[in-house]
């Protein structure tokens, strides 16, 4: 009891003034944009800002994390990610390898439980092994959640879903009539995990991009100009802040 009781108290102490402990979001989902452009700025290649883009991964997880958010959950690789060139993806695939090496041994002493969301059969092998080692790795800390979408795509998640309650039902094995809202989640990628309550996107752009079709239904929405590279604690508290002022009414009245 005492060590619990210290260890929010000083996690109380870690979180800024003017976030109210009681109101923080247990789950916050990124669309982490704007990278290519934060390059283009400063006359660079975009796969700069993909390389910035990381920087600013790392120091939300941390944020998030110090301030007792439960889960984080971040777009890093659409199914639409493909169509850009070639050697964008492939320096994608190689950033996404090497952070996992360089970051796995940090993950974990952080207590960091990591997981990997969308259809990952396609990705390079070697990618493959490391969020298949990281996944199993971690996946007894009991720190933040961190969810990594790679080619991740809602309405993929949704069809597929719909495939396996579908086989079930043709073999016998599931009535449709019993068919739910909790039987569908089950079979999504974000089975087990909750609800994002935030949702922040970065570069100003106002759409889901097939992020999270369903399971974002009914969270906030927060869209900041900021570019995904420069996303600092500065701007999560105001991320925060704006979460902290919205009244969830989930169709309810007040
Ligand atoms: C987001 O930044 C990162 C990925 C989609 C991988 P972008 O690469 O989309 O950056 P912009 O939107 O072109 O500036
Ligand atoms: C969404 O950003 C995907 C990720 C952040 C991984 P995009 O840059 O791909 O989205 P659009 O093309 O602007 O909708
Ligand atoms: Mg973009």
């Amino acid at each position: 009891m005492l060590a619990i009781y210290s260890f929010d108290k000083e996690r109380l102490s870690l979180l800024p003034a003017g976030l109210d402990h009681i109101r923080m979001p247990s789950h916050i989902a990124v669309i982490m944009d704007g990278n290519g452009r934060w390059a283009q700025r400063r006359g660079l290649p975009r796969i700069m800002g993909h390389r910035a883009g990381v920087e600013a991964l790392k120091r939300t997880l941390s944020l998030c994390s110090d301030w007792g958010v439960s889960a984080l959950t971040a777009y890093a690789f659409s199914t639409e990610n493909w169509n850009r060139p070639y050697e964008e993806v492939g320096f994608l695939m190689s950033l996404f390898e090497r952070v996992l090496e360089r970051e796995l041994e940090a993950l974990e002493r952080a207590k960091v439980c990591i997981r990997f969301l969308g259809d990952l059969e396609v990705l390079p092998l070697r990618l493959q092994e490391l969020i298949a080692s990281a996944t199993e790795r971690t996946a007894d800390n009991k720190g933040i959640r961190f969810n990594v979408c790679i080619n991740y795509g809602g309405r993929r998640e949704l069809v597929k879903a719909a495939q396996i309650l579908a086989e079930r039902a043709r073999i016998g094995k599931l009535d449709p009539e019993t068919i739910d809202e909790a039987c569908f989640e089950a079979e999504l990628h974000t089975a087990g995990e909750s609800d994002p309550d935030l949702l922040i996107r970065t570069s100003g752009e106002m759409r889901l991009s097939n992020f999270l079709l369903w399971q974002l239904a009914y969270s906030e929405i927060h869209i900041t100009d900021m570019l995904w590279p420069d996303f600092n604690r500065e701007a999560l508290v105001l991320a925060l802040e704006d979460f902290q002022r919205r009244q969830r009414r989930f169709g309810g009245v007040e």
